[in-house]
């Protein structure tokens, strides 16, 4: 059902700052750069490699204001890890399968995420504390 780990969510305050630190230290490079209102952060998807089945990132999450679930997670627990991003083949079905197994779906239906992608998130209490996040990519090679 997941077809790689498509990315890791990182909270921080400064976007710009936090962009500069893993191009600077990591070589990183930088694919988008959006505001999603709906969530309310502004987010960046930089690239750390290339796979047979997508390219794997680090994504950056800056809240838009304190009152956002990324800004409340940074009054509660500080900069640092937010959720992990899992792909699928196909995202419907991936929520129909783990829904049915008694995991609480944060999302009941898939929402617009990051360069296109098509995004849902599970409940972290059910999911071993980790926020955990389907993404089934616009497009990727060989799909
Ligand atoms: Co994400």
């Amino acid at each position: 059902m997941l077809t790689r780990i498509d990315h890791v969510g990182i909270a921080c305050k400064d976007l710009d700052a936090k962009i500069a630190f893993y191009t600077d230290t990591f070589g990183l490079t930088v694919a988008s750069i959006e505001v999603n209102e709906a969530q309310g952060v502004r987010e960046a998807m930089l690239e750390v490699a290339p796979g047979a089945t997508g390219t794997s990132y680090v994504q950056l999450l800056e809240p838009l204001a304190p009152d956002t679930p990324v800004g409340r997670f940074l009054d509660r627990r500080g900069e640092g890890l937010h959720h992990v991003g899992y792909g699928v083949a196909d995202i419907t079905a991936a929520l129909t399968a783990i829904g049915s197994s008694g995991i609480r779906l944060i999302d009941q239906r898939p929402r617009h995420g990051s360069m296109g992608a098509a995004i849902a998130f599970l409940h972290p209490s059910d999911v071993g504390g980790v926020l955990t996040e389907l993404v089934q990519p616009a497009a990727w090679p060989g799909r």
